[in-house]
């Protein structure tokens, strides 16, 4: 089966989830974590490569400060409690985003994970985090720059000085919660990318819903601009 070597995943709906059982939108991000988890483990056993997760965007820090704080609180105090689960999968962790936003114990923890997960061999996980795909474009743009001033880019110059620029170019994106948008996801990585749309809320997400959307990705015909070769056969003549 042909797999997608990089998926991206918008997680939504947690607020949603919550809302829905009379509970605080805080429950939702809680539960949001354990389908971050199920899925996680699902897309490494399937063999996927590299999994993007939306975690924080840019524009989510005008979300009221309660729910900020939460979120951040909750960031900062999982990145690290995980380590058995990143050791158990062989999981080499990355964060992609504006980091220096980030509260200092956050940036602390991503620092820690980053280095003790280095050298594992399996899947990357790369959180994004207090992460715009125009923000990316432009602090990217920014490195460029400081290196070559006056210079023009070429496409592969400003793929390699991206967040992490040995995470490819995504594959497959889904996005849960009915929603279809980017919401500024991986803006320059989804040029070519296929898109899977759930109606499911993100913390009822499953394996099987990996799965499922894995296997629509595999049904997936892709040109990349190009006429696939057996429709460019010549016709005979006779
Ligand atoms: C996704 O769920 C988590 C984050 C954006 C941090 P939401 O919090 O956006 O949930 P809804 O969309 O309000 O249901
Ligand atoms: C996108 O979801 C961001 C994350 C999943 C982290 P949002 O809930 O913030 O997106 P919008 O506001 O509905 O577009
Ligand atoms: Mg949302």
């Amino acid at each position: 089966m042909k797999h997608p070597l990089h998926l991206g995943i918008i997680m939504d709906g947690n607020g949603r989830w919550a809302t829905r059982q009379g509970k605080d939108r805080s429950q939702g991000h809680l539960e949001g974590l354990k389908a971050a988890r199920r899925v996680t483990r699902a897309a490494a056993e399937a063999g996927v490569k590299f999994l993007t997760l939306y975690v924080f965007s840019t524009e989510n820090s005008g979300r009221p400060t309660r729910e900020v704080d939460f979120l951040m609180g909750l960031i900062g105090k999982h990145l690290e409690a995980e380590m058995d689960f990143y050791n158990e999968l062989e999981l080499r962790v990355l964060a992609s985003g504006d980091l220096e936003q980030l509260p200092a114990g956050v940036q602390k923890s991503i620092r820690r994970v980053e280095s003790a997960t280095r050298e594992h061999s399996g899947m990357t996980i790369n959180l994004a985090l207090n992460y715009g795909g125009r923000d990316e474009i432009v602090r990217t743009f920014a490195r460029w720059q400081a290196r070559h001033p006056g210079e023009v880019p070429t496409e592969a110059a400003l793929s390699s000085m991206l967040d992490h620029p040995e995470v490819p170019d995504l594959d497959l994106v889904v996005r849960t919660a009915g929603e279809q948008r980017l919401s500024n996801f991986q803006l320059w990585r989804v040029a070519y990318a296929e898109f899977v749309f759930s109606s499911k809320l993100w913390p009822d997400w499953t394996a099987a819903d990996l799965d499922a959307a894995l296997a629509e990705f595999t049904s997936r015909k892709r040109n990349f601009g190009k006429v696939m070769a057996v429709e460019v056969e010549v016709p005979s003549r006779n």
